[in-house]
């Protein structure tokens, strides 16, 4: 079965793992880079890395819509789960679950996560799955934090990093945060959704590939990304 990650704009993505589809971070609606809209995207699961607005989006309506599991940490399953999603998972920082496309554990993230409606949301996370075809960790929003070394000693196939700026780190951060990780593919996100968070990704690109020893993988909103089966 194949693994493939999908990009939609900001920090949303679609992950295909043995033939379940995993959502992370449905902000379609208001997303200027989405191209596919909450009335018709697939998914089995949906993961929310924090309570902010544009991660948070559309998730209680796809939810309703598709019935898909929304994991995230207690805090804002338990509000997602108070404002309509059906099903939910929740579980926080350190811990993994195995679910049937693979292991999940979420890690920390340098973030804030209040939610829209002012709702106290716990701590931002990050998240590694662990699948058949590798470890893909996702840092979602946060800052540069010297423990992504402990992540990267887990061995990564991709890690999916924030390159906007101003909310998150920024270019030159997520170059050295691809050090302290060393994937073997490095796919950037959070940018370019609005004007504060313009970045030039071919130079990014140019960056790593001088810097590190990833390779750069730019997804434009839309595109599919397939990771070979072993
Ligand atoms: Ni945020
Ligand atoms: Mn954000």
């Amino acid at each position: 079965m194949s693994t493939s990650i999908t990009f939609y704009g900001h920090n949303v993505f679609l992950y295909e793992i043995s033939g379940r589809k995993i959502l992370v971070d449905p902000f379609l609606t208001g997303n200027p880079l989405a191209t596919i809209s909450a009335d018709t995207v697939e998914a089995d699961y949906i993961i929310v890395s924090h309570g902010h607005g544009d991660h948070v989006g559309d998730t209680i309506e796809i939810a309703k819509r598709t019935n898909a599991v929304v994991i995230s940490n207690f805090e804002i399953a338990n509000w997602l789960k108070k404002h309509g999603a059906p099903r939910t998972h929740d579980m926080h920082i350190g811990g993994s679950h195995r679910f049937d496309f693979g292991t999940l554990k979420l890690t920390i993230a340098h973030h804030g996560s209040q939610l829209p409606d002012g709702s106290y949301g716990g701590n931002p996370v990050g998240l590694l799955f662990k699948t058949a075809v590798g470890n893909i960790y996702h840092a979602c929003d946060t800052g540069l934090f010297y423990d992504m070394t402990l992540i990267g000693d887990e061995g990564l196939k991709v890690a999916i990093l924030p390159i906007g700026d101003n909310y998150t780190m920024g270019p030159e951060d997520s170059v050295r945060a691809t050090q302290f990780l060393r994937p073997e593919i490095v796919i950037p996100g959070h940018f370019n959704t609005f004007p504060v968070i313009a970045q030039d990704a071919g130079k990014w690109a140019d960056m790593i590939r001088s810097k590190t020893s990833a390779k750069p993988m730019v997804l434009h909103p839309g595109q599919k990304y397939s990771l070979l089966d072993l």
